[in-house]
C-alpha cells in the first residue's frame, strides 16, 4: 500500500490509531476478541483500495456511477487480499467488511443497519470519516479536528451510533 498510494497509507495509519483510541475507551474488556487482530483490522481497513487505479481513487471530480460501483467493492476485494494472504481473522473480516455500513442503514456494500453493524466496524467507521474530514482532498480544504468533529454532529449525525459518537468526542477532551 506504501508503493501504491501514499496518501491511503497515511488514512490507513491514523485510522487505525484513532480506532485503538476509541477502542481502548470504550472497552476494558475485549472478551473472545483480540485486540491484536483488531489492530490488524483498523489498520488494513482499505487493503482493497489497492485492487482500484489510481486514476478512480485520485480523481479530483465527481465520479460516474460505473466508478462508484468499482469503489464500494473494496471492502469485499479487501477481505480477498486478506484471505489470500492468510490474515483474514475473524475480528479483520469483520472490520474491513462492514466498515462503510452506516448506523441509518443507507452504507454499504450491505445497508446494515443499528446493531446489525458490528462495534467494531462502528468504531472504525468514525475514524475512517473524522480522518477523512481532516486529510486534504483535491476539490476542498481539510478541516480543523474541531470543524470536523461538528460536521459530523450535526450533519452527519445519523450515520453513527450515537454512543460510540459521543465516546469519540470525548477522546478529544482528554487532556
Ligand atoms: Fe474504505
Ligand atoms: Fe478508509
Amino acid at each position: 500500500m506504501t508503493t501504491f498510494d501514499f496518501s491511503t497509507y497515511n488514512h490507513s495509519i491514523n485510522v487505525g490509531i484513532f480506532s485503538i483510541g476509541l477502542t481502548t475507551e470504550m472497552f476494558d474488556n475485549m472478551g473472545d476478541f483480540n485486540l491484536k487482530e483488531m489492530v490488524t483490522g483498523f489498520f488494513l481497513h482499505d487493503i482493497g483500495k489497492c485492487s482500484i487505479s489510481s486514476r478512480i481513487l485520485n480523481k479530483n471530480s465527481a465520479l460516474s456511477p460505473t466508478e462508484w460501483k468499482i469503489i464500494k467493492k473494496h471492502p469485499e476485494e479487501g477481505c480477498k487480499i486478506l484471505k489470500s494472504n492468510y490474515a483474514l481473522t475473524e475480528e479483520a473480516e469483520i472490520i474491513v467488511s462492514q466498515h462503510h455500513e452506516h448506523y441509518n442503514g443507507e452504507g454499504y456494500p450491505k445497508g446494515l443497519q443499528g446493531d446489525n453493524i458490528h462495534i467494531f466496524a462502528k468504531i472504525c467507521q468514525i475514524a475512517d470519516v473524522f480522518d477523512g474530514l481532516t486529510s486534504f482532498r483535491p476539490y476542498r480544504r481539510k478541516y480543523t479536528s474541531f470543524s470536523a468533529l461538528t460536521i459530523m454532529k450535526k450533519e452527519m449525525y445519523r450515520d453513527f451510533d450515537p454512543e460510540f459518537f459521543s465516546m469519540f468526542v470525548k477522546l478529544f477532551l482528554k487532556q
